[in-house]
């Protein structure tokens, strides 16, 4: 268990959960959503988790009082503008058959304090979505295996609940590379849930790390809900979920044989697809800035020059995330890495193990 602080609460709860649970990083994009649930996707992806990169959430809960109220805290403060999209999410939850009845009647009869807090700062273009809304899955799944002592806390279900919150969020479960998804190559894939990749991960392809280059620190031009909706009307779809699925299976492949040249050519390509697809939306975006491509041919560049292990890939913003082998580590920050900073804004960046899981929390 890690030691955290949480602002001190001026009530008792009758229950309380606390979790840390890390973003992710797609290397196989989910962009599109295919119809029959809430936020399935139209094709598998798979990610790593942002290990460093966290959200921090306790959930606190009373019985009896102001029934069906939630309260958000973010850093000790109340947000009330979060309320209604967690409020939603609490309902979706409510509704989902996985819900017990113990959780139901807690959400009906009762009332829940959030308190979370992320250890990456704030305005840096980075996207808490996915460790919030997987932090906050795994305090309710948490809730109701203290409810249920029969029931011990799933993975799967915390994954299920985070997937109605933000779809990429029921990726960030896991410390292993994780597959959302329903794919022929996966037998235990779902669409429903993420699932641990269980094959073999070769040591080339092991405690890579991540530097998440800052170009552009201001809010997403496009939503995700946004953008996945655009895929609804865009004629190349089709197209692009069929590539995504077979570089899926590229990657399951590399993984296995240790071939680093096909894992760094299918990344960057997913990550070129994603924004092409913005590109021919109508209407169209274009969500890369100069600096955007600066930085992504100068570590091209870089790669082909020296052989380094290295390649970017990109989430739907201006910001690059450089990917990289632990035997290029040195020559990457020392060589590479300031020059990048040039393009970034305020020269701000994070950088990330990428294969620690979440974790719950002292109370
Ligand atoms: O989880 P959402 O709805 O915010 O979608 C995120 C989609 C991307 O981050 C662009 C890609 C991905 O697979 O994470």
């Amino acid at each position: 268990m890690t030691n955290t602080v949480f602002p001190a609460l001026a009530f008792e709860p009758d229950a309380q959960a606390a979790w840390s649970c890390p973003s992710n990083i797609a290397l196989v994009k989910y962009w599109g959503k295919k119809a029959g649930a809430v936020q399935w996707p139209a094709n598998a992806s798979i990610s790593w988790a942002l290990g460093d990169l966290r959200a921090q959430t306790r959930l606190s809960y009373r019985k009896g009082i102001q029934p069906g109220s939630l309260e958000f805290f973010l850093d000790g403060q109340r947000k009330e503008s979060f309320e209604p999209k967690i409020k939603d999410f609490f309902q979706r939850v409510y509704k989902d058959d996985s819900c017990s009845l113990a959780l139901r009647e807690a959400i009906d009869g009762g009332s829940f304090r959030i308190d979370s807090t992320n250890n990456f700062p704030h305005g840096t273009g980075i996207a808490s979505s996915a460790a919030g809304f997987g932090a906050l899955a795994l305090c309710l799944a948490d809730l109701q295996q203290q409810w249920d002592i029969n029931r011990p806390l799933q993975m799967d279900l915390a994954s299920r609940w985070a997937r109605l919150g933000s779809g990429s969020a029921c990726r960030s479960l896991y410390g292993a590379p994780t597959i959302w998804g329903l794919h022929p190559n996966v037998a235990d894939s779902s669409d429903d849930y993420a699932v641990p990749h269980t094959g073999a991960v070769a040591s080339s392809l092991q405690g890579w790390k991540d530097c998440v280059l800052i170009v552009d620190a201001g809010e997403k031009s496009v939503s995700s809900t946004q953008g996945h909706a655009l895929l609804d009307r865009n004629a190349y779809a089709h197209v692009r979920f069929e590539q995504a699925q077979e570089n899926l299976s590229q990657l399951l492949v590399a993984f296995e044989k240790g071939d680093v040249s096909t894992f760094m050519e299918v990344v960057e390509s997913e990550a070129l697809q994603l924004h092409a697809m913005m590109m021919v939306s109508k209407p169209s975006f274009i969500l890369m800035r100069p600096g955007t491509l600066a930085i992504i041919e100068a570590i091209r560049a870089f790669r082909s020059e020296t052989g380094a292990q290295v390649c970017f890939t990109l989430d739907a913003g201006a910001n690059v995330h450089m990917l990289f082998s632990p035997v290029d580590e040195n020559r990457i920050v020392n060589n590479l890495l300031p020059s990048l900073l040039l393009h970034c804004q305020d020269k701000q960046y994070l950088c990330t193990a990428l294969d620690r899981g979440p974790e719950p929390l002292k109370l």
